[in-house]
């Protein structure tokens, strides 16, 4: 019998276009002579449809309009486990942070990815370093601001960034995705502006140290035994990797294999694996480095526990680059899924 695949898309988060992307890739390399599928679309507020339109509409966004082949309440689909698989393309939050995950858990229906602690600790930058500083991974030097501490000491923080870090640093919301509310400070007054932008989409933020980096990045697929990729390297169009340079911009290169030696690769791509297994992830992950321009010093970045899978995204190409098609991935996810069952 063929299994039943809900590939949910769109979603509540900053990302809710780039799930739209990437859904529509998967929806069109997924093998349709193996699975049944059950594309089912989560608007900006929350509601669910199932939809059977055309796969452009939803990439375009036009879904929600084509009321035709919109059925309500589209989580019924779950909760009457009339499917046999989720396949969770939502990237940020309420998709990428657990709580899908547990609601998969809840009704017992694998999930594709990592599982519930795994998601929410990857999904927030702040706890992801708290962890893995415990494992002698290198990361860039960082300070941590919370809102409230930030209304009643602005002066006081601003001065320890500044020592503690100096310029330039990156400022983030802790759980964001696609640059979403990211800025790069140079100074005192982008450092103020930065640290109000990112406040606006989070109660807590990250402020880290510039590293003058290449950026290199492994997708990593399995559970017990994960693999990684070859490495990958995203040269930006702009002076940072943001939401245009990632999406908009046709100047961003790819490049697969990364421009490094071999055993540079190689120490990659096993420490990508270590990360993958210390935050317990499991399914798939896209690990993502910057190495140092000069010295090839090698810090994490960050985790993504869903990563994009739109038809310019790395992790399915840094797996065809290392010898698996698109459709053979998303099997093999599939099958990582119902292996692990939620366990
Ligand atoms: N410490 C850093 N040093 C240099 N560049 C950074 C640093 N942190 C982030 N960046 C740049 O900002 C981009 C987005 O940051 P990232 O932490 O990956 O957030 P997101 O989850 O939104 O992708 C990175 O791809 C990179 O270009
Ligand atoms: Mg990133």
């Amino acid at each position: 019998m063929k299994k039943k695949i809900a590939v949910l898309f769109g979603g509540q988060s900053t990302e809710h276009e780039v799930s739209r992307a990437s859904a529509t890739s998967v929806l069109k390399n997924i093998d349709q002579t193996k699975y049944d599928i059950y594309p089912i679309g989560i608007t900006k507020d929350g509601l669910w449809f199932q939809y059977t339109g055309k796969l452009d509409n939803i990439e375009s966004g036009e879904w929600e309009k084509d009321q035709f082949f919109k059925v309500p309440q589209g989580q019924k689909f779950l909760f009457n486990k009339e499917v046999d698989v989720v396949f969770p393309l939502l990237h940020g939050l309420f998709g990428e942070d657990g709580t899908i995950q547990g609601m998969c858990k809840l009704l017992n229906i694998p999930c594709v990815g990592p599982g519930v602690m795994s998601s929410a600790i990857c999904m927030d930058k702040i706890y992801t370093k708290y962890l893995l500083e415990n494992f002698n991974i290198k990361q860039a030097d960082y300070v941590v601001i919370n809102t409230h501490e930030y209304a009643e000491n602005k002066d006081i923080l601003v001065e320890t960034i500044e020592k503690k870090l100096g310029y330039c640093v990156f400022i983030k919301p802790a759980n964001g995705g696609s640059s979403v509310g990211i800025t790069k400070a140079h100074n005192r007054e982008e450092l103020i502006l930065g640290l109000e932008e990112a406040l606006k989409y989070d109660r807590k933020v990250l402020v880290e140290q510039a590293i003058n980096a290449r950026e290199i990045e492994v997708a990593v697929l399995g559970n017990d035994y994960p693999e990684a990729s070859m490495p990958g390297e995203v040269i930006p169009a702009k002076e940072f990797y943001d939401y245009e340079a990632k999406y908009k911009s046709e100047a961003s290169k790819l490049l697969i294999p990364a421009a490094l030696s071999e055993a540079k690769l190689q120490t990659i791509r096993e420490e990508a694996v270590k990360i993958y297994t210390i935050l317990d992830c499991a399914g798939m992950a896209r690990v993502d480095f910057l190495v140092d321009k000069e010295t090839e010093e090698v810090y994490l970045n960050e985790v993504n526990t869903i990563p994009g899978f739109t038809k310019i995204s790395m992790y399915p190409k840094m797996w065809q680059a290392t010898g698996k098609t698109y459709g053979k991935l998303i099997d093999e996810l599939i099958e990582l899924a119902i292996e692990r069952n939620n366990k």
